[in-house]
C-alpha cells in the first residue's frame, strides 16, 4: 500500500514511539463533545478519524463526559474565561483530560488539528499547553478555475470543481480539501478564477456554487466568487454596467440578495477590474472605488466583503509597469467603502522569482490591504521544478517599508498592526488540481501547507514550516529530514540563479515555461520580453532610479537608500534598479557578464546536488514518492541547462564575450 500523496499532510501513520504512544493512550478513553453545531462535529470525527489511524484504537464522541477523566475534551469559552480573539485555541491538560478550548467551535477545529499535527510529530504529551490565534482575519485561497473545468495557471490537473455534476452530485473529495485546508486555518475559498465568467452570477450557477459552499462550512470555510464586472449588461440585459447607475446598483443588490438566499454565510466578491481586458468601471469614467462601494453597498445588509484587485497596468509604452498599481491607487486611499478590501501582489510586477515588495504596502493607510501571494508555479517552473515557496512569502512579509520608521514591515501592514485596518487578509492563487496528489509535483504540497501555515502565523519561520511539512508528509528520520529541508531551503535561490539571477525579470511570454528573453514582438511593449531585460551592447537591466523611470521614488528614502545606487544594491536587486555594463566589477570580484554567468552555471549544476540530497534521504522515503520526485529532478536538470544555455547565447548577441574560463560553452 504505497503512499500516492492524496492524504496531503493528514497521514496519521501509526505513532512508533511506544512511550509517547503510551502517553497518549492516557487521553483516548473518549472524546467528549457538548451539544454543537457541524463545525464541532467534523473536529471530533477528524479526531476519531486521527486517533484510530495514529494509535490504532477506536474512540467514541459522546456528549456526556461529565465528571469523567482520561478523554479529550472540546470546551467553548467566553470572553470571560480568555481574551484570545475567537478563532484562536488553547490545549492543555486538566483534570485527567486533554482539553481544547476556544469561543468558536472554528477554533476547536483549529486546536484539533494543532493536537493532531503534535501527535503525528510524535511530540510529547507531558506539559502539554498548546495556544495560538490567527494574525490575520481572512486566510483564503484563490482558485483560477474556469467553467469548462480547466485552471488558469494550473498545473495539476483539471479544476476540482465538476460544474457539470453539481449540485446533484457533491465530489467527496471536496471535503478533503476541505479538512486540508482548516488543517492550516485557511478560512475562505474563491472558487473561479478572476478573469471571471459572468456565468457565475446565474441561478444556475448559484446553485451549484452553494452544493460545494455547504462543504466548505462544516469545515469553517467560506465560500467566494470572483465576478465578471459588466455582468449586468452581459447577464442581465441592462444597457450599462456604470456602477453610478441606479439600475445597475439595483441589480447588483438583487444578485447578493439571490446569493444570500441559498447560501447564508457567503464570503464575498474578488474583482480584477479595468485589467488585462477586463471591464471595470473605467469603462464609464469612473475610478475603482465607485465600482468597489457600489459592490459593498449591496452587501450591506450581509456579512460579506469585497476584494478589489490592484494588479492593474496601461499599455503605455513610456510608462513603467512596475509603477502602475501605485499610480492609480494611492490617489484613492480613502474613498473606499469599509467593507472593501484593495488585494494587492507580493510585487510590483507579476510574482517574479525575485522582487522587491510592491510600493503600495504602506501607502495606503486609510485602506485595507490584502496581500497576494501566487501558490500555482506559473513562473516558477510549472510541475517539473523544485521550488519551495516559502522563503519567497518569508521575504516579502519581512521587508521594511519604512513607512512608520524602521521596523514598518509588509506584515505589519498586512496584519493590521501598524494601521490599525480592522479587516486583514492574505491570499494564494491555489496550486491545486483534480491530479491524484493534488499538485502535481509531491513537493509543491509544501507551498500550499507554507501558505496556510504562514496565513495564520507570519512569524513562523521557513525552515520551522519544511521541518514540519517534510515530518508530517515524507519521513521523521533525522538524517533523511535533514537532507530534504537542505534541498527545499536552497531551491528557490539555485531556481533563480539559472532563470532569472540578479534582479531579472520576465525572461518569457504566453506560456510563462520556456526561456524567451529574446521575445521582442508583442501586442503591447510591456508584453514582450526585452521590456523587462534591456539588454543592450553596454550593459543589462532595468533602470529606475532618478535617471530612468525613477519607480523608486515611490518608496521611503531608507528603502530607495537600499537600491539607488548600483555599487551597493544587494545583488539580487540589481538589474531591477540598474542598467548596468557588462564590464562592471560587481562585490564578488567578477564582472557583471561573468558573474551572470557564474549563476547561470552553477544554478543549473545546483539541480544536481538537490538530486544528490534526495537520493540521500531515499531509504527512508515511501518508493512511490521517491521516483516521482527523482524523475521531475531528472527533468529539471534539462529544463535548468536549457534555460542557462539559452540565456547565455542570447546575452552573447550583446556582450560579444566568451564564457569565463572553466564553464563548457554552450551548444
Ligand atoms: C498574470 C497571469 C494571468 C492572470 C493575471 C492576474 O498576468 O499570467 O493569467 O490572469 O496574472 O493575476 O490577473
Amino acid at each position: 500500500d504505497g503512499n500516492d500523496g492524496y492524504r496531503l499532510w493528514l497521514n496519521y501513520e501509526p505513532v512508533r514511539n511506544a512511550s509517547v504512544k503510551s502517553e497518549y493512550l492516557k487521553y483516548a478513553a473518549f472524546i467528549g463533545r457538548p451539544a454543537s453545531g457541524e463545525i464541532m462535529q467534523s473536529a471530533s470525527q477528524e479526531l476519531q478519524l486521527g486517533l484510530g489511524k495514529l494509535l490504532g484504537k477506536s474512540v467514541n464522541i459522546t456528549n456526556s463526559f461529565a465528571g469523567k477523566s482520561g478523554g479529550i475534551v472540546f470546551k467553548i469559552e467566553t470572553s470571560a474565561d480568555t481574551a484570545q480573539p475567537v478563532e484562536g485555541y488553547r490545549i492543555q491538560l486538566s483534570g485527567g483530560n486533554m482539553i481544547i478550548s476556544s469561543k468558536s467551535e472554528q477554533g476547536i477545529l483549529y486546536g484539533t488539528f494543532a493536537l493532531l499535527r503534535h501527535m503525528q510529530m510524535q511530540l510529547p504529551v507531558k506539559g502539554l499547553n498548546l495556544a495560538s490565534s490567527p494574525r490575520v482575519r481572512y486566510r483564503m485561497l484563490n482558485h483560477w478555475d474556469n467553467p469548462d473545468g480547466t485552471i488558469e495557471r494550473g498545473y495539476a490537473g483539471q479544476s476540482l470543481w465538476k460544474w457539470y455534476e453539481l449540485p446533484e452530485r457533491v465530489d467527496p473529495r471536496y471535503a478533503d480539501y476541505a479538512r486540508a485546508n482548516a488543517s492550516l486555518g485557511i478560512n475562505g475559498t474563491v472558487l473561479n478564477n478572476v478573469n471571471a465568467s459572468a456565468r457565475f452570477m446565474s441561478q444556475e450557477y448559484i446553485v451549484k456554487v452553494a452544493a460545494v459552499a455547504n462543504v466548505m462550512r462544516k469545515y469553517g470555510i467560506k465560500t467566494y466568487l470572483s465576478v465578471y464586472f459588466a455582468a449586468p449588461k452581459t447577464l442581465g440585459g441592462l444597457k450599462t454596467s456604470d456602477p453610478l447607475d441606479p439600475q445597475v446598483r439595483a441589480w447588483w443588490k438583487e444578485k447578493v440578495a439571490q446569493i444570500y438566499k441559498e447560501i447564508p454565510d457567503f464570503g464575498g466578491f474578488l474583482v480584477k477590474a479595468n485589467s488585462e481586458g477586463e471591464p471595470g468601471p473605467q469603462d464609464y469614467g469612473r475610478i475603482h472605488a465607485d465600482g468597489a462601494n457600489m459592490l459593498a453597498e449591496a452587501f450591506k445588509p450581509y456579512d460579506g466583503i469585497v476584494i478589489w484587485r490592484a494588479f492593474v497596468y496601461k499599455a503605455d509604452p513610456n510608462a513603467d509597469r512596475f509603477k502602475a498599481a501605485h499610480e492609480e491607487f494611492v490617489p484613492l486611499d480613502g474613498k473606499f467603502d469599509p467593507k472593501v478590501i484593495v488585494q494587492v501582489k507580493n510585487g510590483p510586477i507579476d510574482f517574479q522569482p525575485r522582487e522587491p515588495f510592491s510600493p503600495l504596502f504602506g501607502n495606503m493607510p486609510k485602506t485595507p490591504l490584502g496581500i497576494e501571494f501566487q501558490i500555482t508555479q506559473e513562473y516558477l517552473g510549472f510541475a517539473t521544478h523544485a521550488v519551495y515557496e516559502a522563503p519567497i512569502f518569508e521575504e516579502c512579509l519581512d521587508s521594511d517599508t519604512y513607512v512608520n520608521g524602521a521596523g514598518s514591515t509588509v506584515a505589519k501592514i498586512v496584519d493590521g498592526s501598524l494601521h490599525g485596518y480592522e479587516r486583514t487578509l492574505i491570499a494564494g492563487v491555489a496550486n491545486t488540481g483534480n491530479s491524484r496528489n493534488w499538485t502535481g509535483h509531491p513537493l509543491a504540497q509544501a507551498n500550499w501547507y507554507a501558505f496556510g501555515r504562514l496565513s495564520w502565523d507570519h512569524q513562523l519561520t521557513s525552515e520551522q514550516i519544511a521541518r514540519e511539512w517534510i515530518a508530517l508528509t515524507l519521513t521523521q528520520n533525522p538524517k533523511a529530514s535533514g537532507h530534504i529541508t537542505a534541498l527545499m531551503l536552497r531551491s528557490r535561490e539555485i531556481y533563480v540563479d539559472y532563470n532569472t539571477p540578479l534582479g531579472l525579470s520576465r525572461p518569457w511570454m504566453g506560456v510563462h515555461f520556456a526561456p524567451e528573453p529574446w521575445q521582442n514582438k508583442g501586442s503591447r511593449p510591456d508584453w514582450t520580453a526585452v521590456y523587462y531585460h534591456r539588454a543592450d551592447s553596454i550593459g543589462l537591466g532595468f533602470d529606475r532610479t532618478a535617471s530612468g523611470s525613477n519607480a523608486l521614488a515611490q518608496y521611503r528614502p531608507e528603502v530607495q537608500k537600499q537600491w539607488n545606487n548600483p555599487d551597493q544594491t544587494p545583488l539580487p536587486y540589481l538589474l531591477w534598479f540598474h542598467h548596468v555594463r557588462w564590464d562592471k566589477k560587481l562585490s564578488t570580484g567578477r564582472t557583471l557578464w561573468e558573474e551572470l554567468c557564474t549563476r547561470f552555471y552553477t544554478g543549473a549544476d545546483s539541480v544536481v546536488w538537490m538530486q544528490q540530497q534526495w537520493d540521500l534521504a531515499k531509504p527512508s522515503l515511501d518508493p512511490q514518492i521517491y521516483t516521482d520526485v527523482a524523475e521531475r529532478l531528472k527533468v529539471q536538470r534539462r529544463e535548468a541547462i536549457w534555460w542557462r544555455d539559452a540565456w547565455v547565447l542570447y546575452l552573447q548577441t550583446f556582450t560579444k564575450q566568451p564564457v569565463p574560463a572553466g564553464f563548457e560553452p554552450p551548444k
